[in-house]
């Protein structure tokens, strides 16, 4: 077989993804046949959200008006930027459709898989993370966000979410531990079963109340992590859980191709960045489509399918007929780089002015989503 020139770990993402072959190779499902307002998300309808493991027992839910949540992390690394807001559209789009929504700040996983501090994620945490997710949204009615290390003042909850996380345990191999983190070490073990207590708890008589649909939607390479939880719920006996859903969607790419990343500040647009920044890192670092010079673009056209302007435009832009405008004058040449990377430019800046107003106000009402109170004395 034909060695893949891509790799897709939870600790490791490089090279060109080949998305029909990881459904293959992880035995996803393709996403079709959705509900018409899954088509109303610029996610779903342009197959952003590609593939799935048992999401018919949320459009069920959704359909026939049961409850259900949606269930996700984060980890409190680095500047909030343009390819996490992939995960935060989907919190609203899921508030939306009228499901619970649980976050969790992975500030232990931070602290064991990265050497992070509890301090240190709690504050990038709120500052970066909620305080977007606000912005963008989220409203604190049927929200739940909380930290690792911090479930709960309500003992009944915390002891809850605790107990799973250590019964888990038993159900677990050695194996499916290796392949969440590609190597092993106490820390990492025990983060990968309070991610699966994350992911399960929701279903507890404690929380939810019963066993409930769960749906955690991810990047591709957090599949791992998905197939622990699901394996392991089924082994364990003592409560029955409905089995877990999950989604799975394209990353954003960087801004010079490959992966986005934190801590690399010239592949992202972070959300705080100011409209010269925005210029400059676009003019600078997105990878163009373009030919190399105006004759031959002229008369060759551009490759929109490999143009880094023009795929965040597809994340971006919510009119699809202008985006397809946008892709035939790009392709047949009437359009040049600059001129794409100019209509990405303005984007990116309406809507981070706009939004930079709106991380003011939602900075205010941090404290109708998490105790702000310093938990660590
Ligand atoms: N491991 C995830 C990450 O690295 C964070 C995370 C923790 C998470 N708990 C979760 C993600 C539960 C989804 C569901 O980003």
């Amino acid at each position: 077989m034909k060695k893949d020139n891509f790799t897709v770990t939870p600790w490791d993402v490089k090279g060109d993804i080949d998305y029909d072959k990881m459904i293959k190779k992880f035995g996803l499902t393709p996403l079709t046949n959705l509900p018409e307002v899954f088509m109303k998300n610029l996610l779903f309808r342009r197959n952003k959200i590609f593939a799935h493991r048992d999401f018919e027992r949320i459009t069920q839910a959704y359909l026939n008006k049961k409850p259900f949540v949606m269930m996700t992390g984060l980890m409190p690394s680095g500047n909030f930027h343009i390819g996490h807001m992939i995960l935060a559209k989907q919190m609203i789009f899921y508030q939306g459709l009228g499901a619970k929504i649980y976050i969790a700040v992975a500030d232990i996983e931070a602290y064991n898989a990265r050497g992070q501090s509890l301090e240190e994620g709690r504050k990038i945490a709120i500052e970066e993370y909620i305080t977007n997710y606000i912005a963008l949204g989220l409203k604190p009615k049927n929200c739940e966000i909380y930290f690792q290390s911090n479930r709960s003042q309500n003992p009944a909850k915390a002891n809850a979410y605790y107990r799973l996380q250590n019964l888990l345990a038993r159900h677990a191999t050695f194996n499916e531990f290796k392949a969440v983190y590609g190597e092993i070490s106490p820390g990492k073990m025990v983060s990968s079963l309070l991610q699966a207590s994350d992911m399960l708890h929701a279903q507890l008589p404690e929380f939810e109340g019963r066993a409930v649909p769960v749906v955690v939607p991810v990047g591709i390479d957090q599949d791992p992590h998905l197939r622990l939880a699901r394996d392991i719920s089924k082994r364990f006996k003592s409560y029955k859980f409905v089995q877990l859903s999950s989604t799975y969607h394209l990353f954003v790419p960087g801004l010079s191709g490959g992966k986005m990343s934190s801590s690399d500040p010239s592949s992202y647009i972070a959300l705080t960045d100011d409209p010269k920044t925005v210029k400059k890192k676009v003019n600078k670092y997105a990878f163009s489509g373009g030919q190399p010079t105006l004759e031959e673009h002229r008369h060759l056209g551009g490759n929109p399918d490999i143009d880094v302007s023009y795929q965040w435009l597809t994340f971006l832009e919510e009119d699809d007929e202008k985006l397809k405008t946008i892709y035939e004058d790009y392709k047949s040449g009437k359009m040049l780089s600059g001129e794409l990377k100019a209509i990405l430019i303005e984007k990116l800046n309406n809507f981070l002015q706009e939004h930079q107003k709106k991380r003011q106000s939602a900075k205010a009402r941090l404290d109708e989503f998490i105790s702000i109170k310093e938990p660590y004395n």
